[in-house]
């Protein structure tokens, strides 16, 4: 099998090289400085514990196809569409992406496709660098054909990647997985405005509250916080690497590295469709969505909005009816 990482940033570059020091075919797509780094001086991985560079083939154009090519699809949700369209249509590509519309806006061009469950803390702000702060395993990764069942191909690479580094199994109800971590992602945008500032807490019940009950108005099935504890158990823990700090998750990210975007309307903006589709007011969610984007647009640094004023917001919001 030859893995091609398209999007090899925090969590592609970590999988793409995870894979490569298993002793799998890899090759890493990217785009820019970061392309420019990879070709010229491989990738500089960081673990706790260990830092070594990789010289793992990179390519910011596609390939010719072969037989055995997966595309492993890690880019934010909002570059999906551009991150794959040069790429041949018949070839199987996995969603390694948090939010659950990714599998569905592949469907609709790709013919076989898979959903990927990402619980992998890592960190990619320079070009040519990733750091992978996962311990003892870097991650855990469910994964399942789209929009469900197990097939040969997810067990082979369900297989590839516990053998990689990885707590990795097939699933057949991948989406069910991916539901449960949207919901802890709907405060990606929390942490990205306000970082960690004393008080965010009650806001993270609140925007979580407000997933959880547009989810069951739905009848739309999510795994439990509890479960995914269970499965990772001590194999998956955040640790710190010396001399790198990380400073949040992949929107807190986005905003460090003034990329322009974020993911917010595929977070957020999930629970927000979902809200208007079954009548339920999601105005916590409608607020994050909103300066999120305001903040990537503006390209204003992360957690520079003051709690206060963010609560207001949502407190005006909640008392005007969301829209
Ligand atoms: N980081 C985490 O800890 C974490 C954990 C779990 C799940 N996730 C999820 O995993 C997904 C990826 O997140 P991430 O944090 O790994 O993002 P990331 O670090 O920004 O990596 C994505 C990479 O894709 C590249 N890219 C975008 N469009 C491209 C294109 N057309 N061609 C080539 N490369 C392209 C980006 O390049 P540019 O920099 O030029 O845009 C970037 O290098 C997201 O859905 C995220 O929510 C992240």
């Amino acid at each position: 099998m030859r893995y091609i990482v398209i999007g090899a940033g925090a969590v592609g570059g970590t999988i793409g090289a995870r894979l490569f020091q298993g002793g799998h075919e890899v090759l890493l797509v990217a785009r820019g400085a970061h392309y420019e780094a990879l070709r010229s001086g491989g990738l500089r991985l960081f673990t706790p514990g260990s830092a070594e560079t990789l010289t793992i083939p990179a390519t910011d154009t596609p390939v010719p196809p072969r037989d055995d090519d997966v595309l492993i699809l890690a880019t934010k949700s909002q570059d999906t569409i551009t991150a794959l369209d040069p790429w041949p249509r018949h070839v199987p590509v996995v969603c390694a992406q948090n939010g659950v519309e990714n599998e569905r806006t592949v469907l609709r061009r790709f013919g076989r496709v898979y959903g990927m469950c990402v619980w992998l803390p890592a960190l990619h702000l320079e070009p040519g660098t990733v750091a992978a702060h996962g311990h003892p395993r870097s991650g855990m990764l469910h994964i399942g054909r789209y929009p469900q069942g197990v097939d040969e191909l997810s067990q082979q690479i369900a297989a590839d990647l516990a053998k990689s580094g990885f707590v990795a199994l097939a699933t057949p109800d991948v989406m069910r997985w991916k539901y449960g971590k949207l919901l802890g992602n709907l405060g990606n945008a929390l942490e990205a405005l306000s970082e960690r500032a004393p008080g965010t807490e009650s806001l993270h019940e609140r925007v979580r509250a407000e997933g959880t009950a547009v989810l069951e108005e739905a009848g739309i099935p999510y795994s439990t916080p509890r479960e995914e504890r269970e499965l990772r158990g001590r194999q998956v823990e955040l640790m710190p690497i010396e001399g790198i700090e990380r400073g949040g998750g992949s929107s807190w990210q986005s905003l460090a590295r003034s990329s322009g975007s974020i993911e917010a309307d595929y977070l957020n903006g999930e629970i927000v469709l979902l809200g208007r589709e079954y009548g339920i007011p999601t105005p916590v969610n409608e607020v994050l969505q909103a300066e999120a984007n305001r903040f990537a647009r503006e390209q204003l640094p992360p957690g520079s909005m003051p709690l206060e004023r963010l609560t207001a917001l949502i407190d005006e919001r909640s008392a005007s009816g969301s829209r």
